[in-house]
């Protein structure tokens, strides 16, 4: 068996957990890891040669890997205004390219990323694991079959208390301090984008137009510090540049609107608030992961919308027929078994040299949003435009690689006889 062979760019905590991940994988070789910290190197280097058997070139510049080292794939977990850069790089190199999530620094960058793509030929994914989660996918699914009638709003936050990761940043290396000291807007937009913007055929028949941002005063990490590490601590009476609470509004080609929330420095429960809603129902995960939907939902023969179900009811029929796959043949760890999906997207389209199921204008579209809600905030919450990083593709159907990891459509056909992922 031919294996996928992957250079790692960008080994801390996230780098190292999907390298773990991809070192179960028996058709993927990591042929090379690179991390600016020699620590960081050694700790995977030693990772691969005990899970894998083999020693992969190692360097702290990624250019010099790509310049000297086969390879069908980088996957890039660095840091957030590393991740274009390295992307279009490896895509010059003729190599697909995964980036991790987070927000783009500049358009322009975007742009590049579009361009590359498609002067090289190599397709660039954001690896947005929870395009892949079970609750997401198997609202996709309804609304694929109809069940939530037209679609109107969706809404989607990242609200998870991160006040000690972005205080301690220098001390961990962690990149998340310095965006949020130099500033503002929604940074983290796409853990809830990436599922709402494929169940709204965004780029496919739709596009997300114009957005509004405004964020609230920045209170929650100096706080964290005077009350955990005092007076004395760097940035305790600083300000953050980051409002506590950053909302963003995106319209959309065909009418939908999108609230989105970036919430990270308040105490609070962890929650990415998906919400979809159309003309026959709604999902909220809020509502403790439920649905209620005229038809589906009725309570004692009646529909009742003050009432909801909880959509795990509802997975045996109604739940993705990748999930039930995944179920059958053993849900693997990572964030509840999605970073295992994502993954196996982005490596089996790399095996089948077939385009990704994110491909570089969802990823360009979902990282733009963060420069962009940057500019709207800092004119006051002006309305600002979009771009169409399809150029016009958008509005004519594109072809769709059919699989299990599609997420334009459900590909029944393609779980037929399936007994492992
Ligand atoms: N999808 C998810 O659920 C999820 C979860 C956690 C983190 N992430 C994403 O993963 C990425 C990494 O997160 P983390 O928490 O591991 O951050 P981290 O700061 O701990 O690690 C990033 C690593 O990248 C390295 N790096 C940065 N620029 C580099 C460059 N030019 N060349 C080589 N190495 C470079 C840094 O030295 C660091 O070791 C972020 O984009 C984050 O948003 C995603």
């Amino acid at each position: 068996m031919e294996k996928v062979k992957i250079i790692f760019v960008g080994l801390g905590g996230r780098g190292y957990g999907l390298l773990k991940d991809v070192c179960q994988m028996e058709d993927v070789e990591i042929v090379a890891l690179c991390d600016l910290l020699p620590d960081r190197v050694e700790r995977a280097l030693k990772l691969v040669q005990e899970q894998k058997g083999n020693t992969p070139v190692t360097s702290a510049d990624y250019k010099e890997l790509f310049a000297t080292v086969k390879a069908d794939a980088v996957i890039t977990p660095s840091a957030w205004q590393a991740h274009a850069p390295i992307c279009i790089d490896a895509m010059k190199a003729g190599m697909y390219a995964a980036t991790e999530v987070g927000g783009a620094t500049s358009i322009e960058q975007c742009w590049e990323l579009v361009r590359t793509s498609r002067e090289t030929g190599m397709p660039c994914m954001m690896l947005e694991n929870c395009c892949y989660g079970e609750f997401e996918m198997a609202v996709f699914n309804l609304v694929r079959k109809g069940f939530f009638g037209e679609l109107v709003h969706a809404e989607g936050g990242y609200r998870h208390d991160l006040r000690a990761e972005v205080a301690l940043g220098h001390e961990r290396h962690h990149y998340r301090l310095d965006n949020y000291k130099r500033r503002n807007g929604d940074v983290y937009p796409t853990h809830a984008l990436g599922p709402i913007a494929k169940t709204l055929d965004i780029n496919r028949g739709n596009r997300m137009v114009s957005l509004v941002s405004i964020a609230s005063k920045a209170r929650g990490v100096n706080r964290w510090i005077l009350d955990n590490r005092g007076e004395e601590f760097e940035n305790a009476r600083e300000p953050f540049a980051l409002g506590d609470v950053v909302t963003t509004i995106i319209t959309c080609a065909n009418g939908e609107t999108i609230t989105l929330t970036h919430d990270t420095t308040l105490p609070r429960p962890y929650s990415r608030n998906y919400v979809i809603q159309g003309t026959k129902g709604i999902a909220s995960e809020d509502a403790n992961f439920s649905i209620s939907i005229e038809g589906l939902t009725p309570q004692n023969d009646s529909w009742d919308p003050n009432e909801w179900r909880p959509m795990k009811e509802y997975y045996e029929t109604h739940g993705h027929p990748l999930w039930k796959a995944y179920r059958s043949a053993g849900v693997k760890s990572g964030h509840g078994g999605m970073d295992y999906l994502v993954l196996r997207a982005f490596i089996e389209a790399v095996r089948d040299k077939t385009d990704t199921p994110i491909d570089v204008y969802d990823t360009a579209a979902w990282m733009a949003i963060t420069p962009l809600s940057e500019d709207s905030v800092a004119c006051g919450g002006k309305p600002v435009a979009i771009p169409d990083f399809t150029e016009g593709r958008w509005l004519t159907p594109r072809p769709v690689v059919r699989g299990k990891y599609c997420l334009d459509e459900v590909c029944e056909e393609a779980f037929e006889g399936i007994t492992e992922l």
